[in-house]
């Protein structure tokens, strides 16, 4: 004894499920991010790849201040370090309500609320998208191209099949979706939602008001047609960090619902504190609601209910100056960047999307490729092969790491070519000199990308 293996016996690995074996294999964006996780320095390696928030936009103080608030209040917040309710915690639901009504995003109004209840997730917004795909059987699922890659790729591990419509600057197309609807036939009715970010994730793009009611309106009629409610989901992540005062107010989608197709998940990740984990969906009362909570139930009982009263407290005390403060933040970042990437890498931007809100600006450069593979990438990554570029092995000079195209677009959509000239950037996480000091290393890289192409 004392071994795993019975020598008489061959026995075969863990049986794993479809969506085991997909999960068994890090995606390619994980692998690159990992890989260059590992040996980072923090002195001199500069990384525009994660999305994190900005660590001086987290406020602290505050949060202290919640905390102290919440238990030393068990009048209030009763049995906060105890298990919570699966729907989330009753203080932080009517919260979240209040702080929409009292103006945050455009239109909703406590007859909103009449036919719709608030569901607090698991563990952030991800854990309420990720319940989706528990809840509504594998098909067609339709959203933007760029996508936000981290969801589209959970979708595709559990079976559904994401089909991507490219944006432009108001966002998802809808004329090209509806086109695609129409050469869809019959299998229309394998269409099982549409994912739509509003502040898209990688892009920036703010899906315009006009755009967002088209969406809706498309949902409804489809849902006619199929004889079917096709559910509708926006993703708000980045609604409340829209910091340039030229953008049109954004309108809730819930307002132009008719049918009771329409959701909005939202998260107080960007605005307060990703470590907190609080997401929340807004979406008619009904089955797929409670199908929601029960699945809450099921993958931990409820979000920390300490975490869900501290975001309560916050939420009835000073959110507005936090969103100001955090957004003051974002907009100086943004310009700033704007400002250097049009300085520094001039002509070679062929298209710049973002700026306006949330922190990724989206490049499209003209004749470079920024793939895994590319020059651009290798000199970023210090893996070129030359000494004089890379440093020496031990110590090599500075790296900076970014999104590459080729993840964020749909590897069987139409951006498939563009995307290989595509990067994300984040202006969130790193401090405006580091950032600096990137695109100073981001023009090296596109010159040596020139240098290479002529050479060959
Ligand atoms: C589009 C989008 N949705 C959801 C999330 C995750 O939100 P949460 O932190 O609440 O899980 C992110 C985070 O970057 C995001 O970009």
């Amino acid at each position: 004894m004392g071994g795993f293996q019975q020598p008489e016996m061959k026995i075969s690995d863990v049986s794993l499920s479809e969506y085991g074996k997909a999960s068994s294999i890090p995606s390619p964006v994980n692998r690159m991010m990992t890989d260059f996780a590992i040996g980072f320095r923090d002195e001199d390696d500069i990384n525009l790849g994660v999305g994190y928030v900005n660590e001086s936009t987290i406020p602290r103080q505050q949060i202290l201040i919640a905390c102290e608030a919440v238990l030393s209040n068990p009048q209030n917040y009763r049995a906060a370090l105890n298990y919570g309710g699966a729907q989330g915690s009753p203080n932080l639901i009517e919260s979240i309500k209040k702080f929409h009504i009292e103006n945050r995003i455009g239109g909703i109004t406590q007859d909103t609320f009449n036919a719709r209840d608030i569901v607090i997730g698991a563990n952030g917004a991800t854990s309420l998208l990720e319940s989706i795909t528990h809840l509504l059987p594998a098909g067609i699922v339709f959203t933007a191209d760029p996508m936000y890659y981290i969801y589209s790729n959970d979708l595709e591990r559990k079976g559904f099949t994401v089909i991507a419509i490219p944006e432009d600057d108001q966002g998802l197309q809808t004329d090209l979706l509806m086109g695609k609807l129409k050469a869809l036939g019959s299998r229309k009715a394998s269409i099982q939602f549409f994912y739509v970010v509003t502040v898209n994730n990688p892009s920036c793009t703010i899906l315009s008001n006009h755009r967002k009611r088209t969406l809706v309106k498309i949902a409804t009629e489809l849902s006619h047609e199929v004889g079917r409610k096709i559910p509708i989901f926006f993703d708000n992540a980045y609604t409340d960090l829209v910091h340039d005062s030229t953008v049109e107010p954004l309108e809730s989608a819930l307002c132009y619902d008719e049918l009771g197709i329409v959701h909005e998940i939202g998260t107080l990740s960007k605005i307060l504190a990703p470590g907190l984990r609080i997401g929340y969906l807004i979406g008619p009362k009904g089955a797929f609601l409670d199908s929601i909570i029960q699945r809450t139930s099921d993958i931990g009982f409820s979000a920390p209910l300490i975490n869900q009263e501290i975001v309560s407290y916050l939420l009835d005390n000073g959110i507005e100056a936090q969103i100001e403060k955090v957004n003051n933040g974002y907009r100086q970042k943004a310009k700033q960047v704007k400002t250097w990437i049009t300085e520094l890498l001039g002509d070679n931007v062929e298209e710049c999307r973002g700026g306006s809100a949330g922190f990724y600006y989206y490049l499209t450069l003209a004749n470079i490729t920024t793939d895994t593979n590319s020059d651009f990438f290798r000199f970023l990554t210090r893996t070129t092969g030359h000494e004089d570029i890379d440093g020496p092995s031990r110590n090599p000079h500075p790296k900076v790491i970014y999104i590459p195209g080729e993840y964020c677009v749909h590897p069987s959509g139409e951006m498939v070519d563009i995307g290989k000239r595509q990067f994300r950037i984040s202006y969130g996480f790193e401090e405006l000199p580091q950032i600096h000091a990137a695109l100073k290393y981001m023009q090296s890289a596109t010159t040596y990308s020139h240098e290479k192409l002529w050479s060959q």
